[in-house]
């Protein structure tokens, strides 16, 4: 029988080491303690707290409103679930983009409240500052290029991101800068499959694809929507492994039903 003790953690190493030897990386979102031991049981390489949290856990239309304590909360609630997979907490909006010393206390925060073992933030050479005091500091950092989704409003749009050469140019000199500075990963999202495949080639350090192709290193997904939960969201790079949502409804119709016939709780379900 394995014990806790037994199970040999992801480490940011561990994932250099995947990337070198061809093996691909599986990350999922987990916002809570049940779908964090799950998700971790199940063998995934690395959960991401994602900010996402604001659209799926708290119902807002961006992920803009998150706040640190939110993700703190989050967070706290999946380490403590979490014995194997590598922990990465998005510093959400408006945490980090200030200037580096609010960004380093950002990133302690998370840190040391939450039990984490990493931190994620979307941009490239315009947070770079911030980025490199964080590491500074000895936390891990992972950056996130392409659709970054705290900068919607300056986009106006989800639509694929770097189809144009002068964009897709940026966005590999960003993940070059990233590797560069001592970045553990990357996450690439929604840009073309090619263009990933160029900065998977181009950088030391694992890519993470959402909506980004094959050739990265690894995947990531909301598990919301991979497990079907979601019903509203369908982009074309989302491949939904379950029909939570269906599942789900039948079980609380049903129990609906029950309760209302008397037919639950029954004689062997009472004291
Ligand atoms: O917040 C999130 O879930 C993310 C992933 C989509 C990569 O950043």
């Amino acid at each position: 029988m394995s014990t806790h003790s037994e199970i040999k953690r992801i480490t940011t190493h561990t994932l250099q080491e995947l990337k070198r030897k061809g093996e691909k990386i599986a990350c999922l979102t987990s916002y809570d303690y049940s779908m964090a031991k799950i998700v971790d049981g199940a063998g995934v390489e690395v959960i991401l707290v994602g900010d996402s949290a604001s659209n799926v856990m708290a119902g807002h239309e961006t992920t803009l409103p998150i706040t640190v304590d939110n993700m703190i909360y989050h967070a706290q609630a999946v380490v403590k679930a979490v014995s194997r997979a590598l922990v990465v907490v998005d510093l959400p909006f408006g945490s980090y983009q200030g200037n580096s010393e609010e960004a380093l206390r950002s990133a302690i925060r998370i840190m040391k409240e939450s039990g984490g073992h990493a931190v994620k933030l979307e941009g490239g050479i315009e947070v770079k500052e911030s980025i490199v005091r964080i590491l500074s500091a000895g936390i891990p950092v992972m950056g996130h290029l392409g659709l970054t989704p705290q900068s919607i409003y300056k986009f106006g749009t989800y639509a694929v991101r770097a189809k144009e050469e002068e964009e897709a140019a940026q966005l590999i000199e960003n993940a070059k800068m990233l590797d560069e500075v001592g970045c553990f990963g990357v996450v690439l999202e929604k840009i073309p499959a090619d263009l990933a495949k160029r900065v998977t080639e181009s950088v030391s350090i694992p890519t993470i694809g959402i909506g980004a192709g094959p050739h990265c290193d690894g995947q990531i997904l909301v598990v919301h929507d991979m497990l079907g939960i979601n019903k509203e969201f369908s982009p074309r790079f989302l491949r939904r492994y379950a029909d939570l949502h269906s599942i789900m409804t039948d079980a609380v119709r049903n129990y609906t039903k029950d309760v209302k016939s008397s037919d639950f709780p029954n004689e062997k379900e009472s004291y």
